[in-house]
């Protein structure tokens, strides 16, 4: 039986995988007070202590404009912490699962992009969850980096949730109608990761390296808000105005790529995995 070692267990992805990672072995889910990614001896100590055969790291540094003025935290939390990792494991003969992002990529191109495409971001958080890719592939251990976008959820801190509290506060919204992704529920994510855990039993030793994993479709933050109303009519109190507008409009200490589409084709052709649509997912979401 695998002993998994969850880091990150309070995050929108992290607690989904608390469930469906205990059905794959013993799961030992840490939080930032066991294992604290800003300090490399925790890190060690923790996964000495714990000898797991699988890492899984849904810890992050995500705030991606607080990251502008905290790039030397980020760059620890996101860069650093994630090779620390993969030492660890590698001294261990553990595998490690690792979550990257969208933004990595400076959204130029109008076609999704795939593993094969060279990243480029353009923001801080960007540059360091990149730095904690690259640690990983380096360590020469077995892994799996899923890149994922637009995460969301019943809890923690995501659009859904923030577009929920203001149509009972506001009665006018403007929302970003020219960054274009995929909004991607974090139960989603989770239970993609195990399937394809679920078909790894000697581990990924061949399949390691980058997926891309979100929901099929695309939609802008506009467009994602018009849906998230549209599927909670009861929530929609004092809103009466939903109005599109520019990224110019809207400024934000973090530069963000307009075009955040991943191709999930990989995903498909290796594991056999199909990403159901980012709304009808939203709909299950907000059926809970
Ligand atoms: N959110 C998105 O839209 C998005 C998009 C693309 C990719 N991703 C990636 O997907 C993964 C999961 O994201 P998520 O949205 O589930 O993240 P999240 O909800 O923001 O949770 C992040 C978790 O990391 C923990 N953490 C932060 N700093 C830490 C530290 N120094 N030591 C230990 N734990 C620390 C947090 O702990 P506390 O609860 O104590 O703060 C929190 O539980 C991440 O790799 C993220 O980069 C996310």
């Amino acid at each position: 039986m695998k002993r998994i070692l969850l880091v990150g267990k309070n995050g929108q992805v992290g607690w989904e995988l608390q469930r469906t990672l205990a059905t794959l072995g013993e799961v030992i889910a840490v939080d930032r007070q066991t294992m604290d990614l800003a300090n490399p001896d925790s890190i060690r100590n923790a996964i000495r202590t714990t000898q797991p055969s699988l890492i899984v790291n849904a810890a992050a540094y995500t705030a991606v404009d607080k990251a502008e003025s905290e790039p030397e935290l980020a760059m620890a939390i996101n860069g650093v912490a994630p090779g620390i990792m993969a030492e660890e494991a590698k001294r261990l003969g553990a595998a490690m699962v690792h979550y990257s992002t969208d933004y990595v990529f400076d959204g130029t191109r109008t076609l999704p992009y795939t593993e094969e495409d060279n990243p480029n971001p353009l923001n801080v958080y960007g540059k360091t969850k990149l730095a904690g890719d690259l640690a990983i592939q380096a360590a020469g251990i077995p892994h799996l980096i899923f890149r994922t976008s637009w995460v969301y959820g019943l809890r923690g801190n995501n659009f859904l949730l923030t577009i929920l509290r203001l149509a009972k506060e506001r009665d006018e919204l403007k929302i970003v109608d020219d960054q274009i992704g995929a909004p991607t529920w974090c139960r989603m994510i989770a239970e993609a990761t195990g399937q394809v855990l679920s078909q790894c039993c000697s581990p990924f030793a061949i399949n390691s390296g980058v997926y891309n994993m979100t929901a099929a479709g695309q939609t802008s933050w506009y467009g994602f808000a018009q849906a998230i109303l549209e599927n909670a009519p009861s929530q929609v109190q004092s809103l009466s105005r939903l109005i599109p507008i520019t990224t110019p409009e809207y400024p934000l200490p973090a530069l963000r790529p307009p075009f955040a589409i991943l191709s999930t084709d990989k995903l498909k052709q290796v594991f056999g995995l199909d990403m159901s649509s980012w709304n009808s997912s939203l709909r299950l979401c907000l059926d809970q």
